[in-house]
């Protein structure tokens, strides 16, 4: 669309009374039977929001992200989700329907700046408390294990927000690293974080066995099968690790706490829990948890 038309489009919705909510908005462009499928929720990455679209108002998708775009005028462009979070690398695949052509969004957290190029790498806005708790946790001159790091969210804020001395930061999709590199260099924190490129299988062996005092695992699917390497890229007196983990509501941390038993046995830990907590939820059935474990060598006290 030319500048023109465009300018045209928004002075179109501002000679207009200005709508108070996506659904005012869409009032008289969608049926009743439609309204009733419409889901108002998003996700704001920096100037582009993300929002999922029923199956039904496939159709209706580009009306939906222009009444989004004039409804909140902090964006500039508007995303559908296009399917769900796929394979290794966690990437959900998300497509343009209004605004800007552009996937590259600048979000800000905690008084740091983050590149996020939306369908190329997992991002979610929706850790930013979890980020800032465990922040508060870290103590002073701390080492931590950044697993699992993406284009860096967890290590940047916590150089920001606490005391640490270190983070090591593996990612293992080229295209995160990338961004981690970036955004690493954009807060200027390089003295505070080694980013490494790589799976978490093969970089904890050969370069971080006992080097960490806590270990962060954001890899809710999945995350079970590197607990033994996050035990054993804690320090020798023992440390902490943060494992997040998909659950069903029924059954709660139930299996995640016996994975950190065997996981714990097979590398001579004992652990005990420190919390267990809901992060969120993520559908009818299933919510992200959160389990913080100290772990330690069972000769030790
Ligand atoms: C759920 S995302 C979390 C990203 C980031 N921590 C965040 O909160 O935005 C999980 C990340 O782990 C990476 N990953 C998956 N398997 C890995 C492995 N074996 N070693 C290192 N990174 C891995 C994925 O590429 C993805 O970027």
């Amino acid at each position: 669309m030319t500048e023109k038309k465009k300018e045209k489009k928004t002075k179109a919705w501002s000679n207009k009374k200005q709508p108070r909510s996506l659904k005012e908005a869409l009032e008289k462009k969608l049926s009743k039977k439609e309204k009733e499928k419409l889901i108002t929720s998003f996700d704001s990455v920096g100037d582009i929001a993300v929002i999922q679209i029923h199956d039904d108002l496939q159709k209706k998708a580009k009306i939906i992200g222009e009444a989004l775009l004039a409804t909140n005028r902090q964006f500039k462009t508007v995303c559908m989700v296009s399917g769900e979070h796929k394979g290794l690398f966690r990437v959900q695949p998300v497509k343009i329907i209004a605004g800007k052509r552009s996937k590259k969004a600048m979000y800000k957290e905690s008084g740091s700046q983050f590149l996020v190029e939306l369908g190329k790498v997992f991002f979610s806005p929706r850790l930013s408390t979890e980020r800032m708790r465990i922040s508060q946790l870290i103590k002073e001159n701390e080492v931590i294990g950044a697993f699992f790091a993406g284009v860096g969210p967890f290590p940047i804020v916590f150089t920001r927000l606490s005391g640490m001395k270190k983070a090591y930061a593996v990612e293992l999709n080229p295209e995160a690293y990338k961004g981690l590199l970036h955004n690493i260099a954009l807060n200027k924190c390089q003295n505070k974080i080694e980013p490494i490129l790589g799976d978490v299988k093969k970089v904890v062996p050969k370069m971080l066995l006992g080097k960490c005092d806590r270990v962060v695992m954001p890899l809710p699917k999945g995350g079970e099968s590197f607990l033994k390497e996050a035990m054993l890229a804690l320090k020798p007196k023992g440390g902490i690790v943060h494992f997040y983990r998909f659950v069903d509501k029924e059954t709660g941390a139930e299996e995640p706490l016996k994975e950190i038993g065997e996981a714990a046995e097979e590398v001579g830990m004992k652990t005990k829990v420190l919390r267990n907590k809901k992060v969120r939820s993520f559908s009818a059935s299933k919510e992200q948890i959160v389990i913080d474990f100290l772990a330690k060598p069972k000769r030790l006290k």
